[in-house]
């Protein structure tokens, strides 16, 4: 690619998969491939110069194609995630802001969302808490789903608090979202019909183990204590404290699933199924959390 001198978005686009499949790199914030992240790289960098209808055949002036070529070489060399040097991810359908001081928006809660958790809740959800916020991505993409709800986006991180702002803005969502600084429920004084997670929940062995590009996201964001449950296990012992009577709580527990389970084999965990991938997403009512307090850890809330 260095040298070479595309003709069209096509070329361009056929040379930064091609300079990409021949490095080591990981794909999995935000695309599976090296084909799909050229394509993303390219159209990105088009879009952002203007570009409206961009096609195979758009010719890629020599500035833009500089600004590809210098990209790609920090995704080569860096090995930065693609959505860190484009600032923005894909989410539910929806294009959100993020920098190092969130995680990659990944989750398969996006599915969920975009089936309006259809067939989970048997009622609209009015309040909605996304915990663990990072970006945003979650409660944000489900207060469009949900356009009479009003969203909380709770988060440890100022830093990542302050890109969920971004997102609130980016989308115009002011004035039924809002973000709250909290470490889990401790700062939280609602209750919600829905609350959602995804939280950190990779031990922190499993974190050392892991592609260059995972170590570009904040630590905050996956790693948790006790062989990556402890933040999980909190959240399940917390949230029926937070829910509605007939709420429901939705976490993304990722391949420590198993290990949830084992430690806690009396919960009825509902693990849920994705189409387009994905694992470790459980669904636990309100009910079933109060009903279980003991297990859990904690006196009825
Ligand atoms: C796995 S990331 C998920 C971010 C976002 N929900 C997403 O799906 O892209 C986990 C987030 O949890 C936050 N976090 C970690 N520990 C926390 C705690 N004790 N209380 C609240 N948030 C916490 C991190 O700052 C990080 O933004």
């Amino acid at each position: 690619m260095k040298n070479a001198a595309p003709n069209n978005a096509a070329d361009c686009v056929r040379l930064v998969e091609e300079e990409l499949s021949n490095h080591d790199l990981f794909y999995g914030h935000g695309t599976d491939a090296p084909g799909a992240e050229a394509q993303w790289l390219v159209i990105s960098v088009l879009t952002a110069a203007g570009f409206e209808k961009i096609t195979g055949e758009t010719k890629v002036p020599e500035q833009h194609l500089a600004s590809i070529k210098s990209l790609l070489t920090r995704r080569i060399e860096e090995k930065i995630p693609m959505a860190y040097l484009l600032n923005e991810a894909w989410f539910a359908g929806e294009c959100f802001f993020v920098d190092e001081r969130v995680l990659v928006p990944r989750s398969p809660l996006a599915e969920l969302i975009n089936n309006r958790f259809e067939p989970l809740l048997n009622n609209t959800p009015r309040t909605i808490l996304d915990l663990c916020c990072g970006s945003g991505c979650i409660g944000l993409a489900s207060a469009l789903a949900f356009p009479d709800s009003e969203v909380i986006l709770s988060d440890i991180s100022e830093q990542a608090l302050a890109v969920a702002q971004i997102n609130i803005q980016r989308f115009g969502l002011g004035n039924r979202v809002s973000t709250c600084h909290s470490d889990l429920f401790e700062s939280i004084e609602q209750s919600f019909d829905l609350i959602l997670a995804n939280p950190p929940y990779v031990s922190q062995s499993e974190f050392e183990q892991l592609p260059a590009e995972y170590h570009a996201e904040p630590v905050l964001g996956l790693v948790s204590d006790q062989e990556g449950l402890e933040i999980p296990m909190k959240i399940l012992a917390q949230s029926a404290a937070h829910l509605t009577k007939k709420g429901a709580l939705i976490l993304e527990t990722g391949y420590t699933w198993p290990a949830l389970q084992q430690t806690l084999p009396g919960l009825p965990f509902m693990w849920l199924e994705f189409e387009y991938g994905g694992e470790g997403v459980c669904c636990l009512t309100a009910e079933q959390l109060h009903n279980h307090s003991a297990l859990l850890g904690r006196k009825p809330g």
